[in-house]
């Protein structure tokens, strides 16, 4: 009976044993496929949850913002056209940067709001919404340590976009001007000092959105100077997504840091058609600068998306419309009579 038991006691423990040796060596196995360390803390996203718990609750879904409104016609009419047109190219590849003729577009617009000529083919970058301009604009400009400043409350990827390339964020908060009565966005402002104390030598960049997301705020020219003198002085970058650029109304005025004194050089603006045009589903963006600045951009862009069918299809809508602006004038106008 006693050597039963110890027999069946030893094989029992031999038994776990090797169960644990398995379950060591499965976990050694499998820890090799972990979530790389560069991508650890950026696991969760507000699209993913709060699309989920809409879902489930059905509430007023206040989380994801796109416009509930028809895109005009002559856009969606741009589409159809492209897609079942006679030249089958129109379906294909095209160039990675953006095809000749929308970048050229794309170009003779910012060059008039910028006064200053831009090369299409290489200060012009078409992106998978701004989005992946952004994307492309903190991967290819960070080094691991490199700090951005970014002003909260923010559009929510800058923050994992610098983080996974080893990117450090420092954070200053709009405050609200005062506490008392109504508040407009207006009223949401940095505070200088605290900006000043945030440069340094390891900074690489701020990053600002105007009109900004949220808070809806508009910067003035005299914060955009404030800011694009501490740039300047720290010799640091700005990324400047504008993709609301179209969406300012009186007495505001959209003012591009690009357009302040030697800003272009060291700025890369970000912009969007998708809140534009109605379309965010289509997600076209792009990224404008210097040729040095963007050749970083475009580094990243090759090697991920390559190139981008929306392209072929939003070239037609562009040159339809002549420029941007009169597109969004149309769109405005339009909204305005439903
Ligand atoms: C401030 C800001 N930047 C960038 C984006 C991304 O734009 P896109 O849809 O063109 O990728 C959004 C979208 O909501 C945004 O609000």
């Amino acid at each position: 009976m006693f050597t039963r038991i110890s027999v069946f006691a030893t094989t029992k423990i031999l038994n776990s044993l090797s169960t644990l040796r398995n379950i060591q060596s499965y976990s050694a196995v499998m820890s090799k496929f972990d979530l790389p360390d560069r991508l650890k803390g950026n696991e969760k996203s507000v699209w993913v949850e709060y699309i989920q718990l809409a879902l489930k609750y059905k509430p007023l879904n206040l989380g994801q913002g796109f416009p509930d409104f028809h895109a005009p016609e002559n856009v969606t009419e741009a589409l159809a056209s492209v897609t079942t047109s006679d030249n089958p190219l129109l379906n294909q590849y095209t160039r990675g940067f953006g095809h000749p003729r929308l970048v050229n577009v794309i170009a003779k617009l910012y060059s008039k709001l910028l006064n200053r000529n831009l090369d299409a083919n290489n200060e012009v970058l078409v992106t998978v919404g701004a989005y992946e301009a952004l994307y492309t604009a903190f991967q290819g400009h960070t080094n691991p340590g490199d700090e951005w400043i970014i002003i909260e409350p923010f559009f929510d990827c800058y923050v994992p976009m610098v983080k996974c390339v080893g990117g450090v964020p420092r954070f200053i908060a709009l405050k609200p001007r005062t506490t008392k009565g109504p508040l407009s966005s207006a009223d949401w402002v940095f505070d200088r000092q605290e900006l000043e104390s945030l440069f340094n030598k390891k900074t690489k960049g701020i990053i600002i959105n105007t009109p900004h997301n949220p808070v809806g705020k508009v910067f003035t020219l005299d914060e955009l100077q404030f800011i694009a003198n501490l740039a300047k002085k720290w010799n640091t970058l700005v990324i400047s997504d504008e993709v609301y650029e179209w969406l300012v109304y009186e007495p505001y005025k959209h003012v591009r840091i690009a357009t302040l004194p030697d800003m272009y050089e060291r700025t890369i603006t970000i912009g969007s058609a998708g809140k534009t045009f109605s379309v965010t589903g289509w997600k076209l963006g792009w990224a404008y600068g210097p040729e040095n600045l963007l050749y970083n951009l475009k580094v990243v862009h090759q090697n991920a998306v390559i190139c981008y069918y929306f392209l072929n299809v939003y070239f037609i809508t562009f040159l339809k419309d002549e420029n941007l602006k009169k597109a969004a004038e149309i769109l405005m106008k339009w909204k305005s009579q439903q």
